[in-house]
């Protein structure tokens, strides 16, 4: 991985936070890339400002600034198209790219991906067993999770989008050069209550193994969230 701060693969700290820019709109995106000046470097940009007219305009505003940028597009379709889309995407600068696990679509993004890297997400952290059973799929989901993650690195993926519970596993099963991204993510002392059930401390989610957390709403909400994003960075300093 990249803890060595010699190896090819090291990240400094302030890389591995990515703050997610859930936002309506372009104004408020550039507002809170505003607020956290030079304190954040990595911005995941996803659905809610692609169905935006603003979305590559904000990317680009964004690698301008020396920005590296997420795009969580989660691309899903048949093969050609996904192919396509990545080839589209791989000039703009991103540096992360989500599709789907599933093989074929996988390939497909691996074989345009030249500079961007590729994040599979394994399985919809929304899904549970039951939804599995319905779509006729009889592993469970961490079964599921494994086997799609297994299959993302053969598939020539650079890693996945993990929840922190699962990031102990896939590090040993995936080994080191992996890239794990995980979101989900809330800070030791956050007594911010929420949807997202599966949580994991940075503190935790570093010492699991992941590469990069991805935080939204606990610095968004934060009465400070430049403050809040130092004190997480330097929770990720600790940890590593
Ligand atoms: O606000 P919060 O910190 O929960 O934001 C987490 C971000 O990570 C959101 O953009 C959400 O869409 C994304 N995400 C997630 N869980 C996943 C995959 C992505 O929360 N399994």
């Amino acid at each position: 991985m990249s803890l060595d701060k010699t190896s090819d693969f090291y990240i400094p700290p302030n890389q591995r936070l990515i703050v997610a820019l859930d936002v309506p709109n372009i104004y408020e995106a550039k507002s809170l890339v505003d607020k956290l000046g030079s304190t954040v470097e990595f911005y995941k940009i996803g659905l809610e400002l692609a169905t935006t007219r603003d979305y590559f305009d904000l990317l680009n505003w964004l690698t301008n600034q020396g920005k590296s940028v997420f795009a969580d597009l989660k691309l899903y379709d048949v093969p050609a198209t996904v192919s396509a889309a990545v080839r589209q995407l791989r000039d703009t600068g991103a540096t992360f790219l989500t599709v789907h696990g599933d093989k074929s679509i996988m390939e497909a993004a691996a074989s345009e991906k030249g500079d961007l890297q590729i994040l599979a997400v394994t399985v919809l952290t929304s899904m549970d067993n039951e939804d599995l059973k319905q779509m006729g799929i009889g592993l469970d989901v961490e079964d599921l999770v494994l086997e799609r993650a297994k299959l993302a690195i053969s598939s020539g993926c650079d890693g996945v989008i993990a929840s922190g519970l699962e990031v102990q596993t896939l590090r040993q099963t995936l080994g080191n050069e992996a890239t794990i991204v995980t979101p989900g993510i809330r800070p030791a002392d956050s007594s911010v209550i929420d949807d997202q059930k599966r949580i994991v401390t940075p503190k935790s989610a570093f010492e699991d193994g992941t590469n990069y957390i991805v935080v939204g709403r606990p610095i968004r909400n934060a009465i400070d969230p430049k403050s809040m994003a130092e004190t997480i960075q330097a929770e990720i300093a600790a940890a590593i």
